[in-house]
């Protein structure tokens, strides 16, 4: 019987197709990570591994798993996997696009009306008792209706984010690495270089997924050609940017504010120099931690994952 392990706590109603087929394997912790150690050794004798983007399936992964047929990642994104090592083991590489499309795009959203309102800054205030009236610029943010937003990264997420930019009258940029024309006629996005994404925009905002083109874009010659005022919104990957430049491009007010779903290391501790900035906001990567989207992303893996057992094509293989 093949051997299937998920690495994280998930409801038992999604597997009681899988067991049918298969010996399931559920680390029990539903917060905590697998160690490495814990990692290896339980996906030592497995055919299929339902993975969260905090595992690390490289070389070392992969050569220990003799029996490994198919790694299936909990999220759109799957840059903690070694695409070019699978390919090459011809091990499938599945994850969950399209179900997290819109709940992500509505984080980004909320995360850019956050950040540019000082939502967290004023709740906090008045939590800890600091409020003592109404004074006209008492927390006053940045408008988002009517702002250039130049959104980094075209994909299915950028286009959802972009469908509710215009419902606030926004004018759009986008820069991907290639033209948009569809997205450009039914959107009315425009196409930037890269450039002038960055000097014009008052919103700049990352939906790219990482790669070793991406990696470490956002830098401090970026953020200093930045406008004075712009704010900068990441829920691609931490990867993207340099996080001590950032820092200091907010510290220095080069830019006004940055809203952070994703870090280059996660999680973070409370001392991270981050939290102590007001002008940034933090959030624990829950782009798509919905309710719903979790269950649909969860289907999906399983779904894959019977479908590799029962020798059919999965639903949704990373091309490779
Ligand atoms: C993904 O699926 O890659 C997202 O980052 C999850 O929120």
């Amino acid at each position: 019987m093949s051997k299937v392990l998920i690495t994280r706590a998930v409801p038992e109603r999604f597997l009681e197709d899988l067991r049918q087929t298969a010996e399931v394997t559920v680390y029990p912790e539903e917060l905590k990570p697998m160690t490495r150690e814990q990692f290896l050794d339980e996906s030592k004798d497995k055919t299929v591994v339902i993975t969260m983007l905090s595992d690390r399936v490289d070389q070392e992964f992969m050569d220990h798993c003799p029996e490994l047929k198919a790694v299936i990642n909990l999220a759109v994104g799957y840059d903690n996997i070694d695409l070019d090592y699978a390919a090459a083991k011809g091990i499938i590489v599945c994850n969950t696009p399209d179900v997290l499309t819109e709940t992500t795009a509505e984080l980004a959203f909320t995360l850019m009306l956050v950040t540019a309102r000082r939502i967290i800054e004023a709740a906090q205030m008045v939590q800890d008792g600091r409020w003592i009236g109404w004074a006209p610029y008492l927390m006053a943010g940045q408008d988002v209706y009517g702002k250039t937003v130049g959104i980094y990264g075209m994909g299915a997420i950028g286009r959802a984010f972009a469908r509710r930019c215009s419902g606030f009258g926004m004018t759009i940029l986008y820069h991907n690495r290639s033209r948009q024309e569809a997205a450009e006629s039914e959107l009315g996005v425009k196409y930037a270089d890269f450039d002038e994404l960055i000097t014009t925009s008052d919103y700049v905002v990352c939906t790219a997924p990482l790669t070793a083109e991406t990696a470490g874009k956002f830098n401090k010659d970026v953020f200093s050609r930045m406008k004075e005022d712009a704010i900068f919104i990441n829920i691609g990957r931490g990867g993207h940017v340099i996080e001590e430049d950032l820092l200091h491009a907010v510290q220095h007010r080069e830019i006004l504010a940055a809203g952070l779903d994703v870090l280059a290391e996660e999680p973070i501790n409370k001392d991270h120099s981050f939290l102590a900035e007001p002008n940034i906001v933090v959030l624990p990567h829950i782009g798509s931690a919905s309710v719903e989207t979790r269950d649909a992303m969860i289907q999906l893996c399983v779904d894959n994952a019977r479908r590799i057992i029962n020798g059919e094509q999965p639903l949704t293989p990373v091309k490779m």
